[in-house]
């Protein structure tokens, strides 16, 4: 088949394209590298079932093109991380909302089938824990510019439903939670890799707010996994669906087994959020996904621990892990 990863230089889409291309898909990938990285699918060119174009989802004339020759599509494209969006709140919504306006206009134009992914961000500020698809939103202000990104992505949601219930277009849309693993930087807040690489290097790890706020990692490999059965499966069309992992995790404890599992000696800092992030940032406490729905859709059940996304994570960054529970 042949298989559109916009977004295919990033984290995510790299390793999707591996896992399609190892099964025999012929891909194309559409990335302007603003945090992706050529040297994330650098392996794939020479393949001869592999094909990067470097130009932005914005070009529409060239989105149409691809879309048009492609049998399905993976929209990866995303101004992505929380300290961006800080940063950049203009190009992350334009990135988001144009950017799969764009894509799901071209797939209803050309009937492809199509897969939008969301994030577990929609949920704002939603106590009732784990989070279900059907649970209402809850976000803040509008001058607390960490909303934006919910936003545009709930837009984003509402749109791509929007063209199923009009003309049924196969679209399946895939709240994603932490997704972690290989080739995910730092650089743009993400706390994994941050927190390896400054265990790595015995630095200080610097945690945000005080550590008792709580995430789910999800292995990058098993997040692909379930995005490629939710996208190949007719009854998950039309569909909003959380995929992840439910293992829950304070913030302090991520810390501290990223200490340990490299035997480091870094200690732990504390930072207030306004120090990290500005004025105007508010965050979750808790962010667990309910995985039953993907359970009985796909039967989603994740395979790799935390430990093996900090083991996998450090190797990554050129030193293999001290120990694994895994
Ligand atoms: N990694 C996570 O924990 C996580 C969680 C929730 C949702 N998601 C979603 O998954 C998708 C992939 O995220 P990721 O973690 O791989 O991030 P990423 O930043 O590594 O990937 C996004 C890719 O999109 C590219 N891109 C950005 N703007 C573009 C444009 N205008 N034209 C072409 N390419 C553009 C970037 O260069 C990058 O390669 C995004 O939609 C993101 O919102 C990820």
């Amino acid at each position: 088949m042949k298989i559109l990863i916009t977004g295919g230089a990033g984290f995510v889409g790299s390793h999707l394209a591996d896992r399609l291309i190892a099964d025999g898909h012929e891909i194309t990938v559409i990335d302007d590298l603003s945090t992706g990285k050529y040297s994330n699918v650098e392996h794939l060119e020479g393949t001869g079932n592999f094909r990067l174009i470097i130009d932005t989802v914005r070009n529409e004339q060239l989105l149409e093109e691809l879309v048009r020759e492609a049998d399905h599509v993976y929209h990866m494209a995303s101004a992505v991380g929380v300290r961006l969006i800080m940063e950049q709140p203009v190009k992350t919504i334009e990135t988001i909302f144009h950017g799969t306006d764009a894509i799901l206009k071209f797939c209803s134009r050309y009937r492809k089938r199509v897969l939008i992914p969301s994030t577990s961000e929609v949920y704002g500020k939603g106590a009732s824990v784990p989070f279900k698809e059907d649970d209402d939103l809850l976000t803040g202000a509008t001058d607390k510019h960490r909303w934006a990104y919910a936003c545009a992505k709930t837009l984003d949601e509402f749109l791509a439903l929007a063209h199923w219930k009009e003309t049924r277009l196969p679209v399946a849309v895939v709240r994603l939670f932490n997704t972690v693993g290989p080739r995910q930087t730092g650089q743009y807040g993400m706390v994994v890799p941050r927190f390896v690489q400054a265990a790595i290097k015995n630095e200080p790890i610097e945690v945000h707010g005080d550590g008792t706020q709580s995430r789910c990692f999800g292995h990058v490999a098993d997040v692909v996994e379930g995005l490629c059965k939710l996208l190949d499966a007719n009854h998950c069309l039309g569909q909003v669906i959380n995929l992840g992992n439910d293992e829950e995790v304070t913030i302090t404890e991520l810390a501290e087994r990223a200490i340990a599992l490299t035997g480091s000696s870094s200690t732990i800092r504390y930072i207030p959020y306004s120090e990290a992030y500005g004025e105007g940032f508010e965050d979750m406490r808790r962010r667990v996904p309910s995985l039953e729905k993907a359970r009985n859709l796909i039967g989603y059940k994740p395979t790799r621990t935390l430990d093996d996304i900090i083991n996998d994570v450090a190797r990554d960054f050129g030193k293999a892990a001290g120990s694994t529970t895994a």
